[in-house]
């Protein structure tokens, strides 16, 4: 049998793609959205305003930007079978699983919006606008809060932190989750967004590829680290206490959530820009424990493993001092990563080509078929 190239575990280093999207530089730890770098967004812009350019790959104008703003603010409301399926979904369940149900069940509602092809820009907006309310919807009422309201004046971020808290974000607040946004809009090939682009590859629709992106990013190795971060500073409780963890932890091969990046080799420019956050907001609220463990947290692991913090470890610590629960956490990094899964899979439909790599069979050929009753 002809032997397939060597095989590149995980994918590690294969270049599967051109895109004009994002650009990681590992080495010199920056992170470009069409060309701008994530540190100018993170200080000068918006949610809103990088959801367009990587939409549309261009920042917009102040009436460009007006008019998305009051699109999606439009696009918010959730159809009402869609409302009733969600109310029926049980309490007990992560949202990440609610998410992904609820994307998938939402394109029985809109089927223009489903089919790919140039016009599912809109269908990105929707997406984009929509994931807040389905949190919302779950979260209010397994917390029994007042039915969501559509909120349209609201930006993403201030309706995020509306929607699931039930109050109006401080302006501090809301610049925080608004960067925090900005810095998880995308991140290149990472996992969810290949599997969208995967998915999107067979001319499949939209909605179909960014249901599979919510499942991927799910898991503990990539969007779900951020709730483990806190499972992990609940168990340290205190900065005396962080060595031994992470030693115990280290000694039976257990991975410490929110640190190491297969891309970036040195600190991960996202997570410079929380870490300030993380300070910044807690001095705010004079509530500095999480800052304090993560810091403590950061020196003994570079000291040990030499891995530099991810995007994933002081998320979390934002997020909790807004009181929001952490099992929330993963869903606000969908509610942003849509925009960036959406403008992938508009690429990919501008450059279409079936994402079907190969396997190098380790497994026997030619065995002798064996009649059922002769199988022992
Ligand atoms: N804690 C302990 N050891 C680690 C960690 C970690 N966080 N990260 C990597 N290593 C070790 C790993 O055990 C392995 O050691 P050895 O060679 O002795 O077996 C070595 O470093 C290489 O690990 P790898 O898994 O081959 O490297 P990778 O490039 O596939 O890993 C990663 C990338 C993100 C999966 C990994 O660093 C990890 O598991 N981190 C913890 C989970 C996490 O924080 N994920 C969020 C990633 S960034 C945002 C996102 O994608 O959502």
């Amino acid at each position: 049998m002809p032997e397939p190239a060597e095989v590149q575990r995980g994918l590690q280093d294969v270049v599967a793609l051109e895109s004009r999207i994002c650009f990681i530089d590992g080495r010199q730890g920056r992170l470009i959205y069409q060309g701008y770098d994530i540190r100018d967004l993170a200080a000068h812009s918006t949610f809103e305003e990088v959801a367009y350019l990587l939409w549309y790959g261009r920042l917009p104008t102040r009436s460009q930007l007006a008019e998305l703003r009051t699109r999606m603010g439009a696009l918010r409301t959730l159809p009402e079978p869609l409302v009733r399926q969600i109310d029926q979904m049980p309490a007990e369940c992560h949202p990440m699983d609610i998410l992904r149900t609820a994307v998938s069940a939402l394109a029985l509602f809109e089927p223009d919006e489903t089919k790919p092809g140039a016009s599912s820009i809109g269908g990105a907006q929707r997406l984009t606008a929509v994931f807040p309310s389905i949190l919302a919807q779950f979260h209010r009422r397994r917390t029994g809060m007042p039915p969501l309201g559509a909120r349209p004046e609201l930006s993403q971020a201030a309706y995020l932190i509306y929607a699931l808290l039930d109050r109006d974000p401080t302006d501090l607040e809301a610049r925080a989750v608004d960067e925090a946004l900005i810095l998880h809009a995308d991140h290149e090939l990472n996992a969810s967004t290949f599997a969208a682009r995967v998915t999107a590859s067979t001319l499949s629709d939209l909605y179909s590829s960014v249901t599979s992106a919510v499942g991927a990013l799910k898991g503990p190795l990539h969007g779900g680290a951020a709730e483990r971060v806190m499972e992990l500073l609940d168990e340290i409780g205190s900065v005396a206490r962080t060595e031994e963890v992470v030693r115990e932890k280290l000694v039976r091969h257990e991975r410490i959530m929110g640190f190491g990046h297969r891309v970036y080799k040195v600190e991960d420019p996202r997570a410079t820009i929380l870490r300030e956050w993380s300070r910044k907001l807690g001095e705010a609220k004079g509530d500095t424990h999480y800052y304090e463990l993560l810091r403590a947290l950061e020196t003994v692991v570079h000291r040990e493993k030499g891995l530099y913090p991810n995007v994933d470890l002081y998320s979390g610590s934002i997020y909790s001092l807004l009181g929001i629960p952490h099992d929330l956490f993963t869903p606000i990094f969908a509610s942003s990563r849509v925009a960036g899964w959406t403008a992938h899979v508009l690429e990919e439909y501008q450059d279409l080509r079936l994402i079907r790599p190969m396997a190098k069979y380790i497994g026997a050929v030619d065995l002798p078929y064996i009649a059922i009753d002769e199988r022992t």
